[in-house]
Order: C-alpha cells, then sequence, then structure tokens
C-alpha cells in the first residue's frame, strides 16, 4: 500500500443533531494512511463528534465522508462492523468488561481476529508493559484507578494494530511521563502504517510528538499544518 493513500477523506461535511444543533458545517479535509493527526479546538468545537463518525457511532447529515474505502452515508451495519474490525477506539464512554481481567479485555480485540491464546499471550503482555500495567494482567477492572482503567482502555485500542486509531482525550487521565509513553507508543503504530486521530487540549503533547494539527472553531475548520 502507498503511503500517500487517502484513509479518510470528507468533503462539505456537516452533521446535525436531532436537537437541531449543527455540530459540523462544511468541513472539507484528506487524512492519509500513517498520519499523526491531532484536532484541536474549544470545548464544543466538534472533536468528539468528527471522531464518532469515522466509526459509523453517528451518521453525516450532508457531504460525503470515506473512511478505509466505506462510503459512511451508505454504509449498512455489517459493513460498519467490519469497518471496527480495523479501527482501534479509545473513548471515554467506551468501557471496559468489568467481569473480564485486564488480560482479557486487551486481549479481546485478537480473540475477534482468531488468534489463539499462545500467540496472542506476548502482544497482550508487551502492550500492557507499555502503558505501564504489566503486573496487573489478573486484575479486575473495578480494582483499578480511574487512569488505570484509562490505560487499559488504551491497550485494547492498540492490540490488533488496528489500521485506524481514534483516540478522544486518551491522556486526559493520565501522568505526564504515561502520557508520553502512550504518544511514543501511537508514533510507532503511526511509523508502521497506522493511521492516528487524537483529539486534545493538552498542547503540550504537540512539541513533544509533533503531528498535523487540524484545528476546529464551533464546528468548522479554522486551521491545518504543522
Ligand atoms: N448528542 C448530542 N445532541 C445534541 N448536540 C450535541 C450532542 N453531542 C454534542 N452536541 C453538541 O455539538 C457540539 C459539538 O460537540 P462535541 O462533543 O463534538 O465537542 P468537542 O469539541 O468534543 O468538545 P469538548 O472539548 O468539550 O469535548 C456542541 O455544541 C455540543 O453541545
Ligand atoms: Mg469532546
Amino acid at each position: 500500500m502507498s503511503v500517500e493513500q487517502s484513509q479518510i477523506n470528507m468533503q462539505r461535511l456537516m452533521l446535525r443533531y436531532p436537537s437541531g444543533k449543527i455540530a459540523l458545517s462544511g468541513v472539507t479535509l484528506d487524512i492519509k494512511q500513517g498520519q499523526f493527526v491531532y484536532l484541536v479546538g474549544e470545548s464544543g468545537a466538534g472533536k468528539s463528534s468528527l471522531l464518532r463518525m469515522f466509526y459509523g457511532g453517528i451518521r453525516p447529515s450532508s457531504g460525503s465522508l470515506m473512511v478505509q474505502g466505506v462510503d459512511m452515508r451508505q454504509a449498512g451495519e455489517s459493513k460498519v462492523r467490519e469497518l471496527r474490525r480495523h479501527t482501534g477506539i479509545i473513548f471515554q464512554d467506551h468501557k471496559l468488561l468489568f467481569s473480564r481481567t485486564v488480560f482479557e479485555n486487551v486481549a479481546l480485540p485478537l480473540r475477534v481476529q482468531g488468534w489463539k491464546t499462545e500467540r496472542l499471550i506476548p502482544r497482550v503482555r508487551k502492550v500492557l508493559a507499555y502503558v505501564g500495567l504489566g503486573d496487573r494482567l489478573w486484575s479486575y477492572p473495578e480494582a483499578l484507578s480511574g487512569g488505570e482503567q484509562q490505560r487499559v482502555a488504551i491497550a485494547r485500542a492498540m492490540t490488533a494494530k488496528p489500521a485506524v486509531i481514534l483516540a478522544d482525550e486518551p491522556t486526559g487521565n493520565l501522568d505526564v511521563d504515561t502520557a508520553r509513553r502512550v504518544l511514543d507508543y501511537l508514533m510507532d503504530l503511526s511509523r508502521q502504517g497506522a493511521t492516528v486521530i487524537m483529539a486534545t487540549h493538552d498542547l503540550h503533547l504537540l512539541e513533544s510528538h509533533p503531528g498535523r494539527v487540524i484545528q476546529l472553531h464551533a464546528g468548522a475548520l479554522a486551521g491545518d499544518g504543522r
């Protein structure tokens, strides 16, 4: 696959919630495979809404949106499910399974892909070590702090090396060192070809881990650069 391949393309994308609120108006963007992208902008600018459209959580009201070759205005449920199998989603409302151990939560995307237990063990261990939870494999989520649970969710989203990683303020609950380590790993994945799109208010990250910065303001594109 060419590095220049378009992973997400939108033309005059508009989103109107049932309440009538226009969350995004006329956004045109092209994101290539392997890009590392920050989504910034004030609270209410439309960052989470945009990310949600990238995995079919909400559908565009008008304009066009192509994600990994899928037309998000036309795609049926099975197409969207298939797309999510190649998408790592780090959202605060994507909860962990509380009846399963940390290990099983992180192994889940690999099991869905049919990985055998002996093959997935080293991968799960490695990813959990990365987020500093190498010694908590057999804990249950309820025994973890909020930030630790967040790190399990991050590990789960990264474990299957998805083509696209969507992260909504993933470092919000994390201390500086852990946030840096998570960013290091996300950057590694992007160098290996994953497209990473991350909404954040943490502008310090942009200095230590530079990327493309897409700025939204009141639902419109307000900037796009490095
Ligand atoms: N389910 C919904 N129904 C109606 N309006 C919504 C809904 N979700 C979000 N909005 C509105 O759409 C706009 C964009 O919200 P969004 O959550 O995308 O902003 P954001 O940039 O992620 O903000 P924050 O930085 O606070 O997370 C806001 O005005 C918000 O109130
Ligand atoms: Mg948000």
